[in-house]
């Protein structure tokens, strides 16, 4: 055991978590930080083996300084339930910590500038599969333009393409069912391995 883990009890992960949440709270980066009312650098168990990955916090994770607790948050958490999982056990981020105005999705050059703290957290909690909610985390993933529904590896982890929680508040058919069975997908990988993830 490290000595800093001996004297406070608390692990290496939670310390370099903590330390990042700290950075992430001052973070001047870019100009979503004059905006903010809390950034949100995102919760879960530090060993978490499913890491979920949202577009950008809203009203109410600002408010709250927490990952979907709003609407879409809801939706997320019972899909999570029918896929058998608790928010508990998942960790769950965003690829820019701070909310943009009115909801805008995120530019490139914002996600870019944050990319240093969502690779940071996945060095410390090291998940087995990704979850990407919607096209701009699953953007961070892949080249081509050609956005996919199958699983596939990068870098080591497994990413699994799912629709946004959102979607099914904008009466995009489907959503819950189809969230579901990427969570219950996400569940599996990260049970059994990747035997189903074909190259
Ligand atoms: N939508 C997101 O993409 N992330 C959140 O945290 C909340 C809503």
């Amino acid at each position: 055991m490290a000595r800093e883990e001996e004297s406070t009890g608390r692990s290496w992960k939670t310390s370099r978590l903590d330390a990042l949440r700290s950075e992430i709270n001052s973070c001047r980066l870019c100009g979503l930080c004059n905006g903010r009312t809390n950034a949100v650098a995102g919760e879960g168990p530090e060993d978490a083996r499913i890491f979920l990955l949202g577009e950008a916090p809203g009203a109410e994770e600002d408010r709250t300084g927490r990952p979907f607790v709003g609407r879409a948050g809801r939706i997320l958490e019972d899909c999570l339930s029918s896929a058998g999982l608790e928010r508990g056990q998942v960790f769950i981020t965003n690829t820019v910590k701070c909310r943009p105005a009115k909801n805008r999705p995120p530019s490139s050059e914002e996600v870019k500038l944050c990319r240093k703290y969502l690779d940071a957290q996945l060095g410390i909690v090291k998940p087995s599969v990704i979850v990407t909610l919607g096209r701009v985390p699953l953007g961070l993933f892949i080249r081509s333009k050609r956005l996919g529904r199958e699983p596939f590896r990068w870098d080591g982890y497994m990413v699994v393409p799912a629709y946004h929680p959102a979607a099914a508040l904008h009466g995009i058919p489907n959503v819950r069912s189809s969230l579901t069975e990427s969570l219950k997908l996400a569940r599996s990988l990260s049970e059994n391995g990747s035997s189903a993830i074909t190259e």
